[in-house]
C-alpha cells in the first residue's frame, strides 16, 4: 500500500495529503481498469457547446448552478434522479474534459466540489467511487464524483465546483505504458 501510494504520488496522480484511503499498485490500477472497462478509449469527450441559461424552473425541476474552472457560473434546472454527469451533458455546460469515461467510473474528470452541507446530506461514498477519488487533482474533503451523484429535490439552488485541475486517469495510465515500450 506505502509503494502505490507513493508511486501515485510521484506521478502527480494524487494529491499528497488528500485522502488516500484505498489505493492499488499502478499496474493493478491498469489491469482492474482494463478488465473493468475492456472497450473504453482513452480519447475525452467534451462538452464545448453554448451556456445554457437557466428557465426559471418549474415546480418539478430542479435548479442547479455550476461553476467551471474558468469561473463561469452556469444556471440550469434539471429532473429528479438524473446523475450531475447527466445534467452536464444534456445541457451542454462548456465543462473542458467533463465525464470521460461517460460514467463508467473509469477517469475521474467529472469531479465536483460540493459545499459542506449540502456534502453531509450526499450520504456515504461507495468504494468504487473512493477509489476514482483518491484518483482526482485537487481533492477536498467535500469532493465527489458528479456520474455518481443524482439529483434530488433537497438540491434546489445547489453551486458545484469544477475543480482547476483534472486529470484523466486513463490518459496518465497509457502514457506510462507507452513510456515503457
Ligand atoms: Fe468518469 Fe465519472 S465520468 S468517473
Amino acid at each position: 500500500m506505502a509503494q502505490c501510494i507513493s508511486g501515485l504520488v510521484r506521478r502527480g496522480l494524487c494529491v499528497p495529503g488528500a485522502r488516500l484511503l484505498r489505493s492499488f499498485p499502478v499496474a493493478e490500477c491498469t489491469q482492474a481498469l482494463v478488465s473493468r472497462h475492456p472497450n473504453r478509449c482513452f480519447s475525452g469527450t467534451q462538452h464545448r457547446l453554448q451556456k445554457v441559461p437557466g428557465d426559471g424552473g418549474t415546480t418539478d425541476r430542479i435548479t442547479l448552478h455550476f461553476i467551471n474552472r474558468d469561473g463561469e457560473k452556469f444556471s440550469v434546472t434539471a429532473k429528479e434522479g438524473e446523475s450531475l454527469l447527466d445534467v452536464v451533458v444534456h445541457q451542454n455546460l462548456d465543462i473542458d474534459g467533463f465525464g470521460a469515461c461517460e460514467g463508467t467510473l473509469a477517469c475521474s474528470t467529472c469531479h465536483l466540489i460540493f459545499e459542506e452541507d449540502a456534502f453531509q446530506k450526499l450520504g456515504a461514498i461507495p468504494d468504487e467511487e473512493l477509489d476514482m477519488l483518491d484518483l482526482a487533482y485537487g481533492l477536498t474533503d467535500t469532493s465527489r464524483l458528479g456520474c455518481q451523484v443524482q439529483v434530488k429535490k433537497w438540491m434546489d439552488g445547489l453551486t458545484v465546483q469544477v475543480p482547476v485541475e483534472v486529470s484523466d486517469i486513463r490518459r496518465e495510465l497509457e502514457v506510462e505504458k507507452q513510456g515503457k515500450q
